[in-house]
């Protein structure tokens, strides 16, 4: 990666809701800072300007011959078009499949990849339990180990290649990790997986919004099978995410989900599916959230993505330096600068004395920055990183049952997407140098189902503020930041 600094958050213009004010405890009004893109995006205006056009056609798709229907269709079909070429796939043989998110996506591809009885999938301890879950369902699963600093222990990954050779039908891996943001070499493991007979499937929920993604064309050795993508975590949260890859695996059977829009022609007794990508997308579809995230693949198609990785390295770098000297820290995955390990702006990390839920809350109620806390769907990750031992887990494990998450081990999560700023970096150190030092002013209570935290005497925000901005602004003093 080029190691010139580029601290300009490339497109801070172009996302909505950046400046948009939140109360805080004291009563006052602040910017929101949100890091917090590992799990959700705020939308692109274009995305947004896309869905408000789209709306004002909004009819349905393949069911009608009026003209609106028929933009409908057009529109729906294009963004399979346009996600192919997002992820650089071969129309020819590969299919778009507009799913909700990754997670259906994943397990609509489980339900599908032949699994024979002595067959396994490899997959990764790296996973969110999305890209885990549905294949442990489906087959016998192997775990592929990390090292200490959160890396996947490639030498491990050859020695399950070799051992299993001719029986491993998948290898299941993310492109990027959301606990530590680490990025799989994922055409080179795609080379080793092709190589023992297997095919690779990448969770690419993490990626999309960071890196280029390119199945490489079919006979290529680190050619892509199956890539996942979430709508919601590139720009364009209206409730779609893609399935892409081989359509050979989706022909081959009754779809996932029979019902109307699958077929070709019903009699009493008997039924002919239709092609893809008809036969996976029972009823009707989400043509808003299909439209959006063909206009987010557009938008990001169309950036100079090198230019927005190294915007987002350079934050990762100044963020670790400037967390790295907070007393009582310690950081998860690679100590290395961001640009010299491949990894996207996502840092997770404890306060020694403060529990990973109340630290969020903290910086939520009373510094107005959204973070993530807890396990972000990856228990098995986050323990290795937390080096928690057998019988800590354990307890982890019986801990459910007594319906007690008070002392669940977790970490806290920042995570950067292109339009983060060095300024909202010192805001979140501010933050944290005063909750290191006990500054705070709320009274936290843990509640013990939840595991959460919330101040005394707070008030839930209603969803009538959502829109009434005036009601929101009476209620409390608006500061600058
Ligand atoms: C790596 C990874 N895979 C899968 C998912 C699941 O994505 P979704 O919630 O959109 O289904 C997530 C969500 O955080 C993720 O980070």
């Amino acid at each position: 990666m080029d190691r010139r600094v580029n601290d300009e958050p490339a497109w801070k213009e172009r996302i909505a809701g950046l400046e948009e004010r939140v109360p805080l405890l004291d009563g006052r009004m602040v910017r929101y800072i949100n890091l917090d893109n590992a799990a959700s995006t705020p939308p692109l205006i274009d995305v947004v300007g896309v869905v408000q056009e789209v709306l004002r056609f909004y009819s349905s798709v393949h069911r009608g011959t009026g003209f609106k229907s028929r933009l409908c269709t057009a529109a729906y079909d294009e963004a399979h078009e346009t996600i192919a070429r997002f992820v650089g796939a071969d129309p020819r043989t590969n299919t778009v499949m507009f799913v909700k998110n990754t997670t259906e996506a994943i397990n609509k591809l489980a339900y599908r990849v032949p699994l024979g009885r002595d067959r396994v999938v490899i997959s990764t301890r790296m996973e969110h339990h999305s890209n885990d879950l549905p294949w442990r369902r489906r087959a016998a699963v192997l775990h592929v180990g990390v090292t200490p600093d959160g890396r996947l222990d490639e030498a491990h990954l050859d020695r399950l290649l070799d051992e299993y050779r001719g029986r491993i039908a998948l290898l299941a891996v993310s492109g990027a990790s959301n606990v530590t943001g680490l990025v799989q070499p994922i055409h080179r493991l795609a080379r080793k997986a092709h190589a023992v007979g297997a095919r690779i499937f990448v969770d690419a929920a993490q990626l999309a919004a960071h890196r280029r993604i390119n199945l490489k064309p079919n006979d290529d050795p680190e050619h892509l099978d199956f890539v996942a993508l979430s709508g919601h975590k590139m720009y364009a949260p209206f409730g779609s995410g893609a399935l892409i890859g081989h359509g050979d695996v989706f022909l081959d059977g009754d779809p996932e989900h029979p019902g109307g829009g699958t077929v070709d022609v019903v009699t009493t007794n008997d039924v002919q599916w239709a092609g893809l990508p008809h036969r996976e997308e029972a009823g009707s579809p989400n043509l808003v959230g299909a439209v959006a995230m063909a206009a987010a693949a557009r938008a990001l198609m169309a950036a100079d993505m090198d230019r927005l990785a190294r915007h987002e390295a350079s934050l990762t770098s100044y963020a670790l330096e400037r967390l790295r000297v907070i007393p009582g820290i310690t950081l998860y995955g690679p100590a290395d600068r961001c640009e010299d390990t491949d990894r996207v702006g996502v840092i997770t990390f404890n306060l020694q004395g403060l529990h990973h839920a109340l630290v969020a809350a903290i910086l939520g109620y009373e510094g107005g920055i959204g973070v993530r806390s807890g396990c972000f769907c990856a228990q098995p990750y986050v323990a290795c990183l937390l080096g928690l031992s057998g019988s800590e887990l354990t307890e982890w494990q019986r801990d459910p049952l007594e319906v007690n998450r008070a002392a669940r081990p977790g970490m806290v999560r920042i995570s950067f997407a292109a339009y983060n700023t060095r300024q909202e970096v010192d805001v979140l150190i501010e933050m944290l140098s005063r909750i290191t030092r006990r500054d705070y002013e709320g009274q936290y209570y843990q509640n013990k189902e939840s595991g959460e935290y919330t101040p005394a005497g707070h008030e839930e925000p209603t969803l009538s503020l959502l829109g009434d901005h005036r009601a929101l602004s009476n209620l409390v003093v608006p500061v600058a930041r």
